[in-house]
């Protein structure tokens, strides 16, 4: 599959958490505040804290992950830096390039990450081999 020329490095991006006496409301806009439009969403909860999950990079996808609930860290490498980051607020939002493999982990019982993204599911559009990864990536 053709990659897509996006060559962005991950970011965080922190909305504002709207709030009075009834609680808290955040926003998430396409375009504006992801910088994409949002073909697909799906959370990922009930994972227990010693499963690590995640292990792919993409040819296309950008993705946004927002732990709505609880906490967990994310393993980022795009083959020039590695990093981990703490997802820990409804109002942190981590924007993935497609060249950044990663790794979710160290999740609390009650987080719910929600995961927004560029396109539809598409198998294809996986890379899940390591070795086929630095290949595909670490030319560019
Ligand atoms: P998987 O990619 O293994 O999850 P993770 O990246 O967190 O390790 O996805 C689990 C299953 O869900 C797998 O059978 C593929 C399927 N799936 C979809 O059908 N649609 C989707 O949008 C996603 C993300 C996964």
């Amino acid at each position: 599959m053709k990659l897509d020329g996006n060559e962005k490095e991950s970011s965080i991006i922190e909305s504002s958490a709207l709030g009075d006496e009834r609680g808290y409301l955040t926003v998430i806009e396409g375009q504006n505040t992801v910088p994409f439009d949002i073909k697909r969403v799906f959370y990922i909860y009930g994972t227990l804290p010693d499963i690590r999950r995640g292990f792919h990079a993409h040819y296309k996808t950008r993705q946004a992950l927002i732990s709505v609930s609880g906490n967990c860290k994310v393993y980022l490498d795009n083959t020039k830096r590695k990093m981990d980051v703490l997802l820990d607020s409804p109002t942190k939002m981590l924007i993935l390039e497609p060249n950044d493999w990663h790794e979710m982990y160290d999740f609390s019982p009650d987080c719910v990450l929600l995961v927004l993204a560029s396109h539809l599911y598409d198998s294809e559009d996986y890379i899940r081999d390591y070795d086929k990864f630095i290949k595909v990536y670490s030319q560019r």
